[in-house]
């Protein structure tokens, strides 16, 4: 892996210091829903403040098409102080007049957060003569934003290239925690793949397979897995389009050495409801009425083996409809048992994207994984293989 420039080497002292953040919090009726995102940055943010830098923190919200208040980050604001427990400013415009007021009034250890720097077209062009006017405003760029670092937009990656650039705690212990689990893990290293789709994790299977001993794969995927191998799946998801592509994923794993695990048995329903009536039963034998909802009792036993004799795992999506009780179990006994390994500490386990955090706090283990990413489509890229440019930039070159 190659190095960083981090805070280490950042001399941040009375200097303005454009802290990039992930502020894309969820809200219900105007209200942080989920606030990991915001208590991930506070070290960083601390650290700056007290180091007698201003902190002048610039973030995106949703994706908004120019100004539109709705998508204002006044709200989260308020909210970043309260956990930050210091005031935070707030100015309602990242460039031009509004900021540079804000900016010019600062005192070291102070703290502002710039408006939506999507409320610029501009922010996802990467436009040069934008990067600038950001830039105007800060001496250093700061990068804590691992989560919106697969886009190149102009505060994720364009600064980069015209202020001295480092890495933000977060950013470091995300890239550490990445780079341990696939790039030089210890093995044999366990993937478990889930969620609804094949479509969506086409690249991410095809790139996993030739890194991991052993693939893991659940959730409705699993059943286009299964039809591939002529099995029914009854009225389950199944994507029947993709039969021969997941036979050419099964043989790629042969060739590359990964054994593939898939279910044995499910658990099965005839609608999508949660406690609806279930029973288990072999893979072999699902009928033409039959949803599969989880994986049964077998598999979950076969995974728990396998974990047992690994010693990095890395975890993409759930095994199954983990929001409907009781299909949440699959998900549920794997997610605990490697906590517990993680706890006994045999097993370095990372885990990130989308639907995969809810469901380990579902499971009421995300404390107990070794790392767990706060970043959705930047986590999947970075399962794919592909270099993260909001990353990239902060190499030493
Ligand atoms: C996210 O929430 O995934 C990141 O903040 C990136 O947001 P985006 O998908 O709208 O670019
Ligand atoms: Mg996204």
């Amino acid at each position: 892996m190659t190095a960083f420039r981090t805070l280490d080497s950042a001399d941040v002292s009375n200097k303005r210091v454009l802290l990039r953040v992930d502020l894309n919090v969820p809200m219900e009726n105007g209200k942080v829903s989920d606030s990991t995102r915001i208590e991930r940055v506070l070290p960083t943010i601390r650290e700056i403040a007290d180091k007698g830098g201003k902190v002048v923190l610039l973030a995106h919200f949703g994706r908004p098409k120019g100004r539109d208040l709705k998508e204002t980050l006044r709200p989260v604001a308020a909210v970043v102080a309260e956990h930050l427990g210091r005031p935070v400013g707030f100015a309602e415009d990242c460039v031009g007049p509004a900021a540079k007021a804000a900016v010019d009034a600062m005192k070291p250890g102070d703290v502002v957060l710039l408006e939506n720097t999507r409320f610029h077209p501009e922010e996802e062009k990467n436009d040069p003569a934008f990067v600038k006017a950001l830039a105007e405003n800060g001496d250093l760029w700061v990068s804590d934003a691992f989560s919106a670092a697969h886009r190149a937009h102009a505060s994720t990656e364009g600064l980069g290239h015209v202020l001295p650039a480092f890495a933000g705690r977060t950013m470091q212990a995300e890239v550490e925690a990445l780079a341990h689990a696939l790039e030089a893990p210890k093995r044999p290293v366990l993937a478990v793949v889930g969620g609804a789709k094949v479509s969506s994790k086409l690249e991410l299977l095809g790139n996993l397979v030739k890194k991991v001993d052993i693939l893991v794969i659940g959730g409705g995927m699993a059943n286009t897995f299964l039809a591939a191998q002529g099995k029914a799946v009854g009225k389950s998801l199944c994507e029947k389009d993709l039969l021969d592509t997941a036979r050419s994923i099964l043989e790629t794993a042969k060739g590359a050495g990964c054994e593939i695990v898939l279910p044995v048995d499910a658990t099965v329903a005839s609608e999508f409801k949660a406690h609806a009536a279930n029973r288990v039963v072999s893979v072999d034998a699902v009928g033409p009425g039959d949803m599969i909802l989880d994986i049964g009792p077998a598999s979950i036993e076969t995974v728990k083996a396998k974990l047992a004799g690994a010693r990095t795992l890395v975890w993409n999506g759930p095994f199954g409809a983990f929001e409907l009780e009781p299909f949440d179990t699959g998900t549920n006994q794997v997610a605990q048992e490697a906590a517990r390994l993680t706890r006994a500490g045999q097993l370095l386990s990372v885990a990130g994207g989308g639907d995969t955090v809810s469901a380990l706090n579902h499971a009421g283990v995300a404390d107990d994984f070794s790392y767990v990413s706060t970043a959705g489509g930047a986590f999947l890229e970075w399962l794919e293989g592909k270099p993260l440019p909001g990353v990239e930039i902060l190499r030493l070159r």
